[in-house]
């Protein structure tokens, strides 16, 4: 039997759900129920009556999807699979954080440990993030974190003063405006998009046509007649795109946009998750009671 066989093989005996991120491995990807970005993922996980969610992401959307769906058991492939963006803070610095600012409204992205999204009022991805800020209360101080640059792009739109904390995806913030000015030279006529994380997004505004979430990207793809498209995000976007698109020439602004974490995850490991049901994540009930408020208002905005 092959792995993919094997794979469809256990999760119909499982009864499970299998999700996979749009950075997943094409192979992985594949064989999933849905495949998608952070919310639309989330939203799949807290609706599901599956008794098993099999994540092919990373740990904090394993997270999510456990404290939206707490009575499902929830496996994440390989506990490898974390966030170098969401290491930026803890929640001992959020505390901190907010000592400082006493009455604040904390928007949390949803690239965060439960921990800290437990000190959160409001969580956001990358596709829902203005319309989160938009909808706290005028006039209240805010505190987005912990992406630097998706918060810059996030005030531009919005128009908030919000204090940012200054962390970054290892991955995203590599990509320079630089290279976009440079690639849009040797490529004249092809269209430009970006994620918000990346460290090009801002400054290289006048460079990016449309600034998108992952699942953004995808629906941009299926629809332009532009015969090359500059993508300025994770490399393991562009399978989607390509199969959705195959007229288009989607090339990616850096080849070394790779996402070890996002990586980390194989059909082998997709294969014995479900057999041998690991890793089961679990995330303490206080903590999670703490976070699902917020949580709750990201999935709905
Ligand atoms: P999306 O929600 O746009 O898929 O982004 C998730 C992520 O981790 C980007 O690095
Ligand atoms: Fe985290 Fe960056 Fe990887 Fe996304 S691409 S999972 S933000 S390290």
């Amino acid at each position: 039997m092959s792995l993919e066989a094997e794979v469809r093989h256990w999760k119909e005996e499982r009864g499970a759900l299998l999700l996979a991120h749009n950075y997943q491995r094409p192979e992985v990807q594949d064989v999933a129920d849905f495949v998608g970005d952070s919310l639309y993922l989330s939203r799949k996980a807290k609706d599901t009556d599956a008794p098993v969610i099999c994540f092919a992401g990373v740990r904090f959307m394993a997270e999510t999807a456990k404290i939206l769906n707490p009575d499902k058991v929830v496996l994440l492939p390989d506990l490898a699979a974390g966030c170098g963006l969401a290491d930026s803070i803890t929640a001992e610095q959020l505390r901190t954080w907010k000592s400082e600012h006493p009455g604040a409204a904390v928007v949390a992205y949803i690239n965060t440990s439960a921990e800290v999204k437990a000190e959160a009022d409001y969580c956001c991805t990358s596709s829902n993030a203005a319309k989160v800020v938009s909808s706290v209360p005028a006039g209240q101080e805010i505190l987005f974190l912990p992406d630097v640059f998706l918060g810059e792009h996030v005030r531009k739109q919005t128009g908030r003063k919000m204090h940012l904390w200054v962390g970054d995806c290892p991955v995203h913030a590599k990509l320079r405006p630089e290279q976009l000015v440079q690639a849009r030279a040797e490529h004249p006529g092809a269209e430009v998009i970006a994620h918000p994380e990346c460290g090009c997004s801002t400054a290289a505004l006048p460079h990016v046509d449309r600034i998108l979430s992952t699942d953004g990207m995808v629906r941009f793809a299926e629809e332009t007649r532009a015969p090359v498209v500059l993508v300025a995000t994770e490399v393991g976007i562009l399978h989607r795109m390509r199969k959705l698109n195959p007229t288009t020439q989607f090339l990616p602004l850096s080849e070394g946009a790779v996402c070890p974490y996002m990586k980390q995850i194989d059909l082998t490991d997709v294969r014995d998750s479900l057999a041998l049901n690991q890793f089961v994540i679990e995330v303490p009930a206080p903590t999670a009671a703490k976070a699902r408020l917020a949580l709750e208002r990201m999935v709905a905005a």
